[in-house]
Parts: C-alpha cells; structure tokens; sequence
C-alpha cells in the first residue's frame, strides 16, 4: 500500500489543447469514463483508467462514479466587492457605476467590512467550482489585504490588486497618482508570490485615470516585469467615445493602455467587446489577454463579444463572469450565456470549446497553466466534482444525450451552481453541497 493523501474513482475530463485549433476535436481532450486519479502532497501523480488490481493496491479510494470530476473553474474577472450589489437594476455601465457601484465601494474602506465579505466571496467561488480567479479589490489598500488573507487562508491561486483611480470618480473613491503608486508597490511586495497569491496593477479603465497615474502604473509594471495587469477595454459605446475625448492624442483605447507600457503576455482586458481592427491587431501583436464576460455584457446591454475574431487573432480569451454586472459566479450558467452570444455573432460555441474555456483556456489565458487547469501530472489537484443531474429535467435530458459532447452540452446550458457537487483546492476537500 503507497501512502497517498487522495486517490479517486470516477469519469474525468480534461484538456490538452484548445479544441478549435485542433484538427481531430478529439486529441484535444482526454476523458476517462472509469478513471482513477492519484493525489500526493497536493499535486496529480497520475490519472488513469482504473483497473480491478487498485482496490489492492490503494487503501481509500474515493469512490465518485457516476460524477464527473474537470479541473477547476477559471474567473478571468470578477469585482469581488460587487457581490452585494449583484442584479442591480436598469443601468447601463457608466449609469450603473455612479447609481450602484461607487456607493458600495466606498464600504471597502473598512477592514473588517473588507474581511465579511471577502469570506462571502471566497465562499461563492467554491460552492462555484472556481477555484482561481482574476479579482479587482477597491481603491482601497484594506480591500485587497483582506481578499488575499482569506484566499491565503483557504490556499487558493488568487490574483488580485488595488484600483488605480484619480479622476471622474466621487473624491471618496479617489487617490492620487502617487499614492495608487506607493500603495500598489507595497501590496506588490508584500503578496505577489507569496504561496499561491499573485499581484495584478488594476488601473479601473483609463476613464478614472489621469496620464500621470497611467505613466506610474507603466512604471510599476516595468519595474515589476512578473506582476499582472487588470483592467477594462472597449465595454460600452459612450465609455469609448468618453475616451476618445479623454486620450485625443491616442489612435485607439488600446492605445491608450499600450501607450503607457500596460499591455502584454500578462495584462487582462475585460470585455473588449467593440474594438477596431486595429485594435484587434494591436491586442494581438502585444500578446495580450481578452476576458470575455457574456452574463455582464447582455446584464448591462453592452454587446456581443466576437470570439471567433480573437481565435482568428490567436488572443488568448479566458471567461469572467465580471460580478456583480455579471449576474452568477457559476462557469456553466457563463457558458449557456457565452454559447446564446456566440449564436447572434453567427458562431457555435462547442461544448469541448466551452469547457476548455472555463479550465484550461483560463489558465493558458492568466499564464498558469504550468500549474492548474488540467490534469497533467505534477499540477497542482485544484478540481470540481460535478453532478450531471440535479433534477428531473437534466436527468430526462442527460439520459436522451448521444456522446459524451451532447452531455457536455447539455450540462453547459441546463446545469448551474447546484450541479456542483464538491470543490478541492490542492488536493484538500473546502466544499461539498449536502
Ligand atoms: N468599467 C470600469 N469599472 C467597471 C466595473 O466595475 N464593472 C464593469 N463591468 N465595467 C467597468
Ligand atoms: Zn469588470
């Protein structure tokens, strides 16, 4: 008998590569209907198909047949103190960010307040089956140390940062160029790498910053080459047009980020929903990252995002569920919105594609996939066991699918954050619907 810390019987399914630029779908993905998957020290030792002598050979196999174990869920953006004002009512984004969001916001000045709901949080990635996520803290310090306490707490791959904002905001939200520099630089050097934690430069969107602020979140970045950077692109016609007149001397609000040294192989652009081909280019040439947010950008009437165009581009996209525009913190209800736009933009979102997209795709996409997002071995044992069917409906459903695609399919649009049935973080149970 070896001593292992987990060893699980059940399907599994995970991704090599991206499905869409395969030329055989199937090499894309590897799915074991009776596999077994070896855990030690909190890392994959191995998966494989599961054979009669292992019940010898293992002393505790978890035994979860009839589930379906993937990686964990990738959150390519999300506003974590926006969960309380989630479904906020009637606005369009820069309506919704002075009636709803700047007021809420203001409360993250207050640590303990930070702390409450950075547990509530941290709580709905799980019951979601996320397990790593791209998250914008506030303006304030205390936001950000608070979220990464308690991502710390649960060990979590977490990527976080303080909004840099010194314009076009309340003056209660508001810092200076040089603090936003002076508190980011601290943050940095306090948690970027610290376990599992990483530090993203958050410029709101240029918007809410001055050149000067721009010119220093370039600085950081070029002083700190590793640390990520988070912010938002083309989301909202008048936001684009607010920049123009903003940023005149720049020939796109792409530019505007590129300009002052943000963007690249770690910078994150959320939405980038009406970009022009020029800026499709430039995106594309710099190596930098798209999160598509399909809840939030139907929530807030934004637009369609143009998926197949970044696969064209070869820009890598990863999902945001972007809460609280964003209306659920659940991948699969993100995929049934992304599969609906992707239909008016006169594309077919794949099943394969989907779930590549909320696993590996958002790994490769926030430069981690050397440690998540499959289940190659020696990564990190960050996954979600889900249950096909919850009700009635999906059982009749999951029971008429063809293959393994149109079950996939049909747990994409039909499943929700009631299909997940447990989360683990390195290897370590931290949710289970009872
Ligand atoms: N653009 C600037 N700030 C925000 C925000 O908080 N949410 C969204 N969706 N877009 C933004
Ligand atoms: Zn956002």
């Amino acid at each position: 008998m070896y001593s292992l810390d987990l060893v699980i019987r059940s399907s599994f399914l995970h991704f090599i590569e991206d499905p869409s630029k395969c030329s055989n779908k199937l090499s894309s993905y590897e799915f074991l209907n009776d596999g077994l998957m070896i855990i030690k020290k909190g890392r994959i030792i191995e998966l494989r198909e599961y054979s009669d002598e292992d019940e010898k050979r293992f002393e505790n196999i978890e035994d979860k047949r009839g589930y379906l174990v993937v990686p964990g869920f990738i959150d390519t953006h999300i506003h974590y103190p926006q969960t309380e004002m989630i479904g906020s009512y009637g606005e369009q984004l820069l309506e919704w960010l002075e009636t709803y969001t700047f007021p809420t916001e203001q409360k993250f000045s207050d640590i303990d307040y930070a702390r409450k709901i950075s547990k509530v949080f941290i709580r709905e990635l799980l019951k979601n089956g996320t397990t790593s996520a791209l998250v914008f803290g506030t303006v304030h310090t205390e936001s950000v140390e608070a979220l990464f306490e308690e991502a710390l707490n649960e060990n979590m791959l977490l990527i976080s940062g303080k909004v840099m904002m010194d314009r076009n905001a309340p003056d209660y939200l508001l810092d200076t160029a040089d603090k936003s520099y002076i508190e980011s630089e601290a943050l940095i050097n306090k948690w970027h790498s610290r376990k599992r934690l990483k530090y993203a430069i958050t410029p709101r969107f240029a918007p809410t910053s001055t050149r000067e602020q721009l010119t220093l979140a370039g600085k950081l970045k070029e002083k700190y080459p590793d640390v990520y950077v988070h912010t938002h692109l083309c989301e909202n016609r008048n936001e684009i047009e607010w920049v123009k007149e903003l940023y005149p001397e720049r020939k796109s609000y792409f530019n505007v980020y590129d300009y002052y040294g943000l963007s690249g192989d770690k910078s994150v652009f959320a939405h980038s929903i009406h970009l022009t081909d020029d800026e499709w280019d430039d995106i594309s040439k710099t190596n930098s990252v798209i999160s598509f947010c399909p809840t939030s950008n139907l929530f807030l009437g934004s637009g369609l995002f143009k998926l197949s165009k970044a696969e064209e581009k070869n820009i890598r996209v990863g999902l945001g569920t972007d809460i609280g525009a964003g209306t659920s913190f659940c991948q699969l209800d993100t995929l049934n919105e992304a599969y609906k736009v992707n239909l008016l933009e006169g594309n077919k979102l794949s099943a394969l594609k989907g779930f590549f997209l909320a696993t590996l795709g958002g790994a490769i996409a926030l430069s981690i996939d050397d440690k998540v997002g499959s289940f190659t071995e020696g990564k990190v044992a960050d996954f979600v066991v889900i249950d096909w069917a919850v009700n009635d409906l999906q059982e009749l459903r999951v029971n008429n699918s063809n293959d393994l695609e149109d079950k996939l399919f049909s747990l994409m649009i039909m499943g929700g954050q009631q299909n997940i049935k447990e989360t683990y973080i390195a290897g370590k149970r931290k949710y289970c619907l009872d």
